[in-house]
């Protein structure tokens, strides 16, 4: 029989969901204990009744005094640009022009490209961050890097080549056809291998021929699994462009549409300026809308209707967007995305963002019955809190009487300090 850790420290998960049914959503254990066998969870319980328990002769790993939380997900982020995160001055398609092409120009370079991959798996890890949807450059060898960097730590992560044959220069260009087959390549390499998932990546509607969107809704859809990710509808100089590109498309998200680039696994980026007919049909096909509220904001996009998107029973899930966005963590991305919900007179709690960067991003990525919380047989990736991180937050959250207000001050006060430790599939890969 394999061997069980026991991990010590109050356990929080998402046993449903809190949108639906508030705090019976959320289990908090006080002086809790994770079970890991072969990987894999096997329990969660009370400590204090290990003693007359078969766990009790078990190797313990103690976490008390921190919070044990399902690791965090982040629905898309670009790894390449990571160095190009804080570039001033810009909304999005110049800021593409003048800071995001030059800097994924040097991926071309294997060895450029892995040393950023290597870097960028550490920072999530070191955020908490357990599951990504990441995108690559256009170039093959950068989807190698970030799928070898993953597999170094055992990773659960998707990512895939940027397809772009218009609009952008001519280092970055591949063809309909190249596009095409370097992604059918790569999905023959990677995809389903280790914990690795293969999403083909179409930058966004204006770097795409018509033949080359209508090929990434044929691999999208010949290719069992897959992901699909794109931008749509960030920023209104890009729409206007859209509307130029395609006349006969009654919208943005309508080009997609046509090529076949809808459904459940197909993960659109911002989703700002969506009218009603355009969310009913995000919703009646079950693709999933991506909110990035730091990468909103820096760039100056505007403001998502989580609230309405929620309503309308579309998939969402929580993004930093990295490098628009402006953080790798999901404490900090979490609590931009409550101001952002504010700000447009509603307010979301924070049991309902604890979902959102746990349980709600799995079963968005439909990785639910992998990850998302600590149900039995789940792989266990989970993230050690340090509520002590900062004086200011041992000092609200001392103060603090229920989870609400603890998870409340870890999302608003916390960020990469408060992860004292990280694990994969049960093995610690970050420690503080
Ligand atoms: N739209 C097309 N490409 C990008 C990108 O790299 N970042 C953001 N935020 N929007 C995009
Ligand atoms: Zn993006």
């Amino acid at each position: 029989m394999s061997e069980t850790t026991l991990f010590l420290g109050t356990v929080v998960h998402c046993i449903g969901d809190p949108w639906d049914t508030g705090a019976a959503a959320i289990q908090v254990i006080d002086n809790g204990y994770l079970a890991v066998s072969n990987g894999l969870v096997t329990a969660v319980g009370d400590a204090s009744t290990l003693q007359t328990s078969e766990l009790c002769d078990c190797k313990q790993i103690d976490y008390r005094g921190n919070y044990i939380v399902p690791g965090f997900i982040d629905g898309h982020l670009h790894y390449p640009q990571t160095e190009m995160m804080a570039s001033f001055g810009s909304q999005l398609l110049e800021w593409l022009e003048k800071y995001t092409f030059p800097a994924e120009a040097k991926f071309s370079d294997q060895a450029y490209a892995q040393n950023a991959a290597n870097f960028f798996v550490k920072e999530l890890l070191r955020n908490g961050t357990t599951s990504a949807l990441v995108y690559a450059t256009v170039h093959e060898q950068s989807v190698d890097a970030i799928f070898n960097a993953a597999s170094e730590v055992n990773m659960r992560l998707a990512s895939g080549k940027v397809m772009m044959d218009r609009h952008c220069p001519e280092n970055l260009r591949d063809t309909a056809a190249s596009g095409y087959e370097s992604s059918q390549r790569l999905i023959e390499r990677w995809h389903g291998k280790n914990r690795l998932t293969y999403a083909v990546t179409p930058r966004f509607a204006p770097t795409s021929t018509d033949e080359q969107l209508k090929l990434a809704g044929q691999l999208f859809n010949d290719n069992e699994g897959v992901y699909l990710q794109s931008h749509v509808a960030e920023n209104k100089a890009e729409i206007a462009w859209v509307a130029e590109l395609f006349p006969w498309s009654r919208s943005y998200l309508d080009v997609y549409d046509h090529f076949g680039m809808l459904g459940e696994r197909a993960v659109y980026g911002h989703c700002i300026y969506l009218d009603d007919t355009d969310l009913q049909r995000l919703s009646s096909s079950n693709s999933v809308a991506a909110f990035c509220p730091t990468s909103n904001l820096f760039l100056g996009s505007g403001l998502f209707d989580l609230m309405g998107a929620r309503e309308r029973g579309i998939n969402t899930v929580l993004a930093t967007d990295v490098g628009g966005g402006t953080s790798f963590s999901m404490l900090r991305t979490a609590d931009e995305a409550y101001k952002v919900t504010q700000l447009a007179g509603n307010t979301v709690t924070p049991l309902q963002l604890f979902y959102e960067m746990t349980m709600g991003g799995a079963k968005a990525l439909t990785i639910d019955h992998q990850v998302g919380n600590f149900s039995q047989g789940k792989e266990a990736d989970f993230v050690v809190l340090d509520p002590k991180a900062t004086a200011v937050l041992e000092q609200r959250i001392d103060l603090a009487n229920t989870i609400e207000e603890v998870l409340f001050a870890l999302i608003v006060l916390g960020d990469d300090r408060c992860t004292r430790a990280t694990h994969l599939m049960g093995e610690v890969v970050y420690t503080r």
